[in-house]
């Protein structure tokens, strides 16, 4: 079960009962991974995301790891900051943070006061990296107090470790800047970090090299997505998770990414992730392009998943997008196992 926000955290970021039954409901998977959860208070541009950045909300995560243990499922928890994916409004007026002033392209953004246009982000200073880097590491400190098995570093889908990552976002001129080892500085201090609370096998990282999404997707892709996981190999990680799918938008600067081109520069264990069916993530594994496949929608709408695969049983249709992200049970714990008749 790859990670899948929901917005359901409807109290300052607080996981609650409901939140515990539908993460129960998905057990029986080989792994979870919980939707994006914010390590900060400058890392929130989600209404209703959780945290994992203060006591109640550590404490609240508390009550949905001992409900996926009691089904002997192992849990991760992504960790997640939004950089200029944000809004000044969820930050008392504050601009939101990125590598470099450039605007999100694209139409608006949902905030606390409905949908509003994006803004320019503002560009973090150096001397204020290290204070994210230190989020980081008290977030998965958290997450392990919490229960938590390991963590997965989020630095997919445009947020702000992609964003610095990516020559398109990042046009830094300091040592977070210009060249890919320099781009790729902040995501390591933040590895380097974070596997100082957990063993480094305990702990994934998440990559988008061919994604669109938050109007991402940069011409040396290639060489920077490779240079990535090939640097990342040396940590012996719990597994890198790739969007290497294209389900979910390609930028189109070139070929798409493949697993295969991965498997050739990462030795761990690699998840593929985005618009995959039981045949073609069975090919994937067959294949040795990937050790896991994980699968968003269907988990959404089939809890489980799992036994639909195993016995053939038909799967319910992806979720309508209007109730992705709706509070509320509907279309959250309210889709029912498969009744063979
Ligand atoms: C409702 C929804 C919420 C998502 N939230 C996250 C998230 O919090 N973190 C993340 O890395 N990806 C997130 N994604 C992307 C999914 O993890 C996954 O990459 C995407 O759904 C494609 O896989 P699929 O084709 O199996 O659904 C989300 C996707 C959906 C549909």
């Amino acid at each position: 079960m790859p990670p899948l926000t929901r917005g359901r955290a409807i109290d300052r970021g607080i996981p609650n009962n409901l939140m515990a039954e539908y993460y129960s409901q998905r057990t029986g998977v080989g792994l979870i991974i919980t939707e994006g959860t914010f390590i900060s208070n400058q890392a929130n541009g989600w209404v209703n995301a959780p945290g994992i950045y203060t006591e109640e909300q550590t404490e609240g995560w508390k009550q949905v790891v001992s409900a996926v243990h009691a089904k002997d499922t192992p849990l991760f928890m992504q960790l997640w900051h939004c950089g200029r994916a944000s809004h000044s409004s969820f930050h008392d007026g504050r601009l939101a943070v990125a590598p470099s002033a450039i605007k999100i392209n694209e139409e608006y953004i949902h905030t606390p006061q409905g949908k509003q246009p994006h803004e320019t982000p503002r560009a973090l200073e150096t001397e204020e990296i290290p204070q994210i880097v230190e989020d980081y590491r008290k977030a998965a400190e958290n997450a392990k107090r919490a229960g938590f098995d390991g963590v997965e570093i989020h630095s997919a889908n445009g947020y702000l470790l992609d964003s610095f990552l990516q020559s398109k976002t990042n046009q830094r001129t300091d040592k977070y800047g210009g060249s890919v080892e320099n781009r790729y500085r902040f995501l390591k201090e933040v590895v380097e970090a974070v596997i100082t609370v957990f063993p480094s096998r305990r702990v994934g990282v998440r990559l988008s090299p061919n994604g669109v999404y938050n109007d991402m997707g940069s011409p040396d892709y290639r060489s920077t997505f490779l240079y990535v996981a090939q640097e990342l190999n040396s940590y012996g990680l719990a597994y890198l998770h790739i969007l290497d799918g294209l389900a979910f938008g390609f930028h189109e600067l070139g070929e798409q990414m493949s697993l295969a081109e991965f498997r050739q520069v990462f030795t761990g264990a690699i998840i593929g992730n985005c618009g995959y069916t039981q045949t073609t993530a069975e090919a994937a594994i067959r294949e040795g392009n990937a050790d896991l496949i994980a699968f968003g929608r269907a988990i959404i709408s089939n809890p489980d998943l799992v036994e639909r695969f195993a016995n053939n049983w038909p799967l319910n249709p992806d979720p309508e997008l209007k109730i992705w992200y709706s509070p509320g049970k509907e279309g959250y714990t309210d889709f029912a196992n498969y009744q063979a008749s």
